[in-house]
């Protein structure tokens, strides 16, 4: 099948943008003379994608550019980057001088988040007088053969000599230099509910999506992990550290100069979701073993709360939110009665359990930090905790937000909710000494940042 035909095949089922249906299809009769040939993608049959394409898939492109492209400017695709964590790291790409494209289907996010992004990385270039990088936005479910379009579309084909043969070689370059991968489901109770759905999404989307990237040579990956990989062995009472949890044999030296092998072990995941974080870390450490072009990072995030000082961007999940701030910022704006404390006999200092709280900025910038490495030097499949290394208890988290809010939050003192672990705080030292990166903002900051966007949110409703 041509590159014509084929285009047209995924075009016709799942892209219904006309604009960038007619921009790509010409794209098989642009310029090619400055080295690239045009681009021919193998014929994807039905049965490579068992994924639903929703019936209304779109594929939609807002630009902020204010430059013409010249088609070889470098990309970061952001997977999910309208969600709560994705949307402070596109604003924090941008503000980084990276061009981004974000993916999102919008099922646990809005658009208006989009313009709210757009905004405050055009202030932020203002004001620091740099010129605001180029962001794209599809509208597409990263598991519709619209995402093999989409990659398509920043590849180019270019001819090279192969060093041993001295033959001519087609290769594939991509103008997407990393992915970082957020679109995934995360609520615990859940997954419990549905785990198909939850396996359906977390592992065989991830799958299907390190397919893809391989495609079109892809091979700089950041993925979205969770402490939650640690399982029980939170309940240790120490920091985790990364090689508490590994995927294959790993040796490390301490600093007395002592070897010590640590072998691969997993330890009580509570939950589906759990384990599809746990799956999908093995899947990517077995790929980079396999194909050592592959440069993955997994990003183990311990709580992320807070958001953007602006009071512009923050958590707004579609659908009953489950974790600790967001039920605070549903009691805070009326929505809800009180907090549920799920357990207060904890061994902790005041029953409730710990948690290790750190400011969305902070992880957004983690990401940056682990892409700068990783392009640098990655090397197959890598770890980092994103942790401040700071234990805080649930009612020490309370008092920060009422402190923030001057007011009080009713609690009501319940049981232990199952599955969950008593303390489980970060080791930091992996992060801090191989990606210089390291938290900036307390807990205080997080509570007055959140009730800085609750507030204003209370004022634009
Ligand atoms: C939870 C998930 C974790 C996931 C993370 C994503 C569980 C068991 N773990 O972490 O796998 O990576 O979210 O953000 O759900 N709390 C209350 N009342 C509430 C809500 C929470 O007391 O209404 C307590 C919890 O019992 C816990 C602490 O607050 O002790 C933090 O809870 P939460 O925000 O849900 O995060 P984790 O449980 O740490």
């Amino acid at each position: 099948m041509s590159s014509t035909s084929s285009s047209r095949f995924d075009l016709g089922d799942h892209v219904q943008d006309q604009d960038l249906s007619e921009e790509y299809l010409s794209s098989s009769s642009r310029d090619y003379s400055a080295g690239s040939s045009p681009l021919t993608t193998p014929a994807l049959s039905d049965e490579e994608f068992d994924f639903d394409v929703p019936e209304d898939a779109l594929l939609e492109e807002r630009s902020t550019t204010q430059a013409p492209a010249d088609g070889s400017e470098k990309y970061i695709m952001v997977i999910g980057g309208l969600g709560y964590i994705g949307s402070h790291t596109t604003l924090e790409l941008l503000r980084e001088g990276h061009n981004v494209i974000v993916v999102d289907n919008l099922s646990n996010s809005y658009k208006t988040v989009l313009k709210n992004v757009k905004m405050l990385a055009a202030h932020h270039c203002k004001v620091n007088n740099v010129p605001m990088p180029r962001l794209r936005f599809f509208r597409v479910d990263y598991r519709s053969k619209a995402m093999h379009v989409l990659l398509e579309r920043y590849s180019n084909l270019v001819m090279t000599v192969d060093a041993t043969s001295g033959k001519q070689v087609v290769s594939c370059q991509s103008r997407i230099a990393g992915v970082i991968h957020f679109a995934a489901y995360k609520s615990v109770v859940e997954s419990i509910k549905q785990p198909l759905r939850y396996y359906r999404n977390n592992v065989c989307g991830l799958v299907n999506l390190l397919q893809e990237l391989e495609r079109f040579n892809i091979r700089n990956f950041i993925f979205s992990s969770s402490a939650t990989v640690y399982g029980s062995k939170a309940n240790a009472g120490l920091p985790l550290k990364e090689e508490d949890l590994v995927h294959h044999q790993v040796k490390t030296q301490n600093e007395a100069g002592e070897t010590t092998i640590v072998e691969p072990t997993i330890e009580g995941l509570s939950c589906p979701y759990a384990r599809t974080k746990y799956f999908g870390e093995a899947i990517l450490a077995d790929v980079a073993e396999a194909d050592p072009d592959w440069r993955i990072v997994a990003l183990r995030y311990f709580n992320p709360v807070g958001c953007d000082p602006s009071g512009v961007l923050g958590e707004s999940p579609r659908g009953e939110p489950t974790n600790l701030f967001p039920v605070l910022t549903q009691v805070l704006k009326g929505d809800r009665s009180n907090l549920n404390v799920f357990g207060s006999d904890w061994p902790t200092r005041d029953g409730t359990a710990i948690r290790d709280f750190i400011h969305v900025l902070d992880v957004a910038r983690g990401h940056i930090a682990a892409l700068n490495w990783n392009s640098k030097k990655g090397n197959g499949f890598s770890t980092f905790n994103l942790g401040s290394g700071t234990g805080t208890t649930v009612l020490e988290a309370v008092r920060s937000l009422e402190q923030a809010a001057g007011r009080e939050i009713p609690l009501a003192l319940v049981d232990r909710r199952p599955g969950d672990v008593g303390m489980c705080v970060a080791s930091t030292e992996r992060a801090a000494k191989e990606l210089g990166w390291s938290t900036r903002e307390s807990i205080t900051k997080c509570a007055a940042d959140l009730w800085n966007y609750v507030s204003k949110v209370a004022l634009r409703s």
